[in-house]
């Protein structure tokens, strides 16, 4: 079963394809608007706002916290009780180094604050936040998708995999469109699995 989408989709791969070519479309617009300089930079408030501008047409929870536990590979995310309270403390992370950037982003990414489009969305985030604090941002083209899945799923015990990672990809030409987009490319995707394991937790 998919999860309830504002289509009626109920075929997992179907909507996987429909989600990816939607907010791929509105990421685009987010560039081309210039609407990301008029979020705010390093906090829930701003990914929220990411959020919901990719998922809108797609998901009622677009920009919304969610309201089940989740769980990936054998990680559990943020529990939906101190869900709220972490997303603040986040938000006050300092950001004016790449560690703490770096640090800053893999602790949203434990807090995984929405049902879907985590991934997508946090590393728009990301890149906002290097690029106005430290006028550089990531090339995802040299980010192997397989090195970055194994070094997230690696960071909440240990950080170095990403932070090389990202710190090797960093890059001046802040305003490219095409990197841009490689960022949201899908990084993986196991049909079934994901809503599979967030029923298994509610
Ligand atoms: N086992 C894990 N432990 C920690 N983080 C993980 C794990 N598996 C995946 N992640 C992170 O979760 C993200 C996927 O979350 P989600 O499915 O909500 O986002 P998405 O935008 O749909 O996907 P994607 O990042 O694949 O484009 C990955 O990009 C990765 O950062
Ligand atoms: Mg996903």
């Amino acid at each position: 079963m998919a999860l309830k989408n504002k289509f009626g989709i109920t075929d997992s791969s179907e909507l996987a394809r429909v989600e990816e070519k939607i907010s791929k479309m509105r990421a685009i617009e987010l560039f081309e608007k210039n609407l990301l300089d008029t979020f705010e930079v390093g906090t829930f408030r701003g990914l929220a706002q990411i959020h919901k501008y990719l998922f809108d047409d797609i998901y009622d929870f677009a920009g919304q916290v969610r309201t089940v536990n989740m769980a990936k590979g054998n990680f559990r995310f943020a529990s939906v009780m101190y869900l709220e309270e972490a997303l603040k403390q986040i938000g006050k992370m300092p950001q004016s180094t790449f560690d703490e950037i770096a640090e800053k982003y893999v602790e949203m990414n434990i807090a995984h604050p929405f049902r879907e489009g985590n991934g997508r969305s946090t590393r728009i985030w990301l890149d906002a936040i290097l690029k106005k604090e430290l006028k550089l941002v990531v090339d995802w083209r040299k980010i192997d998708k397989e090195d970055y899945l194994f070094a997230m799923e690696r960071s909440p015990v240990k950080d170095v995999e990403i932070k090389l990672l990202l710190k090797n990809a960093l890059m001046d030409k802040i305003d490219d469109r095409e990197v841009y987009m490689k960022g949201i490319d899908v990084s993986y995707y196991y049909e079934g699995y994901e809503v599979f394991k967030a029923e298994e937790l509610k």
